[in-house]
């Protein structure tokens, strides 16, 4: 970037006498101040107060000392009244101005009709005109000229900064008004070089910068002239408005200055622009190809992404090149104001916006995470993309991951398409840059966690302990029951208060029980659990209805050597001896029953301690044989002469 200074910038020759008038004032005898700001420019006013130079509104302000008369100057009054004061008078008019108000008493002397061209609210046109006795009229426009009455005599006078053309062209309507005109061109050549230079330069530059005070005339003037030459023209006041990003397109920047700005503030501003044109070159350098930059996101479209890079064009970054896996809409994988990292693909902008990557830049900043996560045993997240042969493809940190499946999890994983979609954290436990390959495993992940948790839960559970856990699997001999980490054995026989042929008849892999820690051997890593003695042995309940010496039914569920068990209510078994099976010597159960055969049996006794019933078939037998006799046997005994053990012995007889 080209930094050019126009020339005639800055002070103008009334400006720095009158600056330096006041400055001169400064850390003299008594109190200074200026009658209003001495020139329009905030700085300067500002940097004359920290010397003592104060700003009055009126002459009443000060009481003593000196007053410094602008270089808009005043009028005739303000002298009188200043002497009148006895303040010392310091007149840092500007001498074109002061030439203009010599000129409007003049005329007004001499019985013109003073008309002072120029801003009716410019101070200096008002000095002017109290110079012409307060007759003068003001005429800023040709519309305004025109409207005049007319008049014997006319004296014209401009203001100073006034532009020639525009006077000119007003000075044509007022001869108009009056056979006798007579023209004082009090304009300063100070501003038409100015002026004339800066729309000069305007005409070679991409962008003007006019420094000056945002109220001063000449300045906002200056302004107009540089976009009338078709220019972008900024307006400062100083160079902390500029700012770099403003200069991206920038290839030649223009810099002029009104004529109340101080030069060292034009070389503020010279100095920031030289500070941005390194910072903007820099930025150009840095700008390779293969290069990762931060960049922002300015725009999202459904396909595509803009970024701004502090570059003169913005970046473009097709969806192909957005995020791994790819997303449906660019909207998916950012949003405006996302600040990202960009691989440059085309650093070459001449076709439009410079090509960018966000997948490369990512796969850089992605292998340096993984070796990093590699070396200190880092989890890393990933997103599970597709389960393929032999494992899942995962996506961590835009790279293409690979989860063996024998590390997805610490059991067997029978369906992997199940993860699909699923966020996961994992491991890497092997990485090869060059061949873009990396490996992760979740099971280690897992294996801690097991660990942490099963260190805690030994620490926790005592025997006795009620705990609720979760059914993980079903074996033979019993079921296994995760209780935080830890799996512990229900043992078949633990599962219900009933007999259990097989664990599925009482619960499901994945069910919640609760279950009660009957024994803990840490060294083996063996928790015997019980589900049944959660709950009141419902044996109790039931014996609780039987009566012993009644006679009920039951079901014969095994035969053995010294008997056979009969249910008589759900999960109570009795047990027929050998000697109760029948009136006669019985060597094997067999004889008298089969299992599954349905008797009567009588409850000989019930024994809660030992849960044990005994029961007796043959006794069941005599006593509904004696209870179908015992009619008859009472009305025919004393007849027959018979008794029973005559008639019926044989079925009370007991084979011990
Ligand atoms: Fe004076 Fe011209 Fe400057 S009138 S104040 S020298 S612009």
């Amino acid at each position: 970037m080209k930094i050019l200074l126009a020339e005639h910038s800055g002070f103008c020759y009334g400006v720095e006498r009158a600056v330096r008038l006041a400055k001169d004032c400064a850390g003299g005898e008594g109190k200074a101040a200026t009658l209003g700001p001495i020139i329009h420019n905030p700085q300067v006013v500002e940097h004359l107060r920290q010397q003592g130079i104060a700003v009055a509104q009126t002459l009443a302000d000060i009481e003593s000392g000196t007053v410094i008369i602008r270089s808009h100057g005043t009028g005739p009054l303000t002298y009188t009244e200043a002497a009148e004061r006895k303040l010392q008078i310091v007149d840092a008019t500007c001498p074109h101005v002061r030439k203009a108000q010599t000129a409007a008493q003049k005329l007004t002397q001499q019985g013109y009709k003073v008309v002072v061209v120029g801003e009716k609210n410019h101070p200096e046109v008002q000095s002017i005109v109290a110079w012409a006795d307060d007759g003068a009229v003001v005429v800023e426009t040709a519309a305004e000229a025109a409207a005049l009455p007319v008049r014997e005599q006319m004296g014209i006078v401009a203001q100073t900064t006034f532009p020639p053309q525009r006077f000119d062209e007003i000075v044509e309507i007022l001869k108009t008004k009056s056979s006798d005109v007579k023209i004082e061109r009090t304009i300063c050549t100070a501003t038409e070089l100015r002026q004339k230079a800066a729309a000069e330069l305007a005409g070679s530059v991409d962008t003007m910068i006019v420094v000056g005070g945002k109220n001063s005339a000449n300045t906002t003037r200056l302004t107009e002239i540089c976009r009338q030459a078709g220019v972008r023209a900024l307006q400062i006041e100083t160079a902390q408005e500029l700012q770099a990003n403003s200069f991206s397109d920038t290839k030649t920047v223009g810099i002029t200055a009104g004529a109340s700005t101080p030069d060292w503030i034009i070389e503020e501003v010279v100095k920031k622009m030289q500070e941005i044109e390194q910072e903007i070159n820099q930025d150009v350098v840095k700008l390779e190809e293969g290069s990762i930059v931060k960049g922002k996101v300015v725009g999202v479209r459904a396909d595509e992404v803009f970024v701004d890079i502090g570059y003169k064009s913005e970046g473009i970054i097709p969806l192909a090149e957005l995020a791994f896996p790819a997303p449906a809409n660019a909207a998916d994988a950012v949003s405006e104001g996302d600040i990202i990292d960009v691989y440059v693909l085309d650093a070459d902008s001449s076709e439009g916006a410079i090509k960018l990557s966000k997948i490369k830049a990512d796969n850089i900043v992605a292998w340096d995470k993984l070796d990093l996560a590699l070396a200190e045993k880092q989890t890393v997240e990933g997103k599970v993309v597709e389960a393929v042969k032999g494992g899942l493809s995962v996506a961590v940190f835009g790279v293409r991951g690979f989860v063996p499946a024998s590390q997805v999890d610490v059991r067997f994983v029978e369906n992997l398409t199940e993860y699909v979609g699923q966020t996961v954290s994992m491991q890497p436990i092997e990485i090869d840059r060059e061949k873009k390959r990396v490996v992760l495993s979740r099971r280690i992940l897992l294996e801690e966690e097991r660990q942490r948790q099963e260190a805690e839960t030994y620490s926790r559970i005592t025997v006795g302990q009620v705990v609720k856990g979760t059914v993980r699997r079903l074996a033979d001999f019993g079921v296994f029951v995760d209780i935080g980490g830890v799996d512990g054995l229900v043992h078949i026989s633990d599962l219900a208060w009933h007999r259990v042929k097989s664990p599925d008849e009482i619960v499901s892999v994945g069910d919640e029980v609760e279950v009660i820690v009957l024994k803990v051997d840490q060294a083996a890593r063996r928790i015997s659990l019980s589900l049944k003695a959660v709950s009141r042995d419902p044996w109790f309940d039931l014996v609780d209805e039987l009566a012993e010496g009644s006679i009920i039914k039951g079901k014969v569920t095994k035969t053995t050597k010294f008997g056979a068990f009969v249910e008589i209510a759900k999960g109570v078994e009795g047990l027929v001896h050998l000697s109760e099976m029948a009136d006669r010597r019985v060597n094997n159960a067999e004889e008298v029953v089969s299992a599954g055969q349905e008797v009567p049996v009588k409850i000989l006794g019930i024994d809660k301690q030992n849960k044990r019933v005994s029961l007796s078939i043959a006794q069941a037998q005599q006593d509904t044989d004696r209870a179908e006799f015992s009619p008859f046997l009472s009305n025919d005994t004393k007849g027959l002469g018979v008794t029973i053990g005559d008639k019926l012995g044989h079925l009370f007889k007991r084979n011990d």
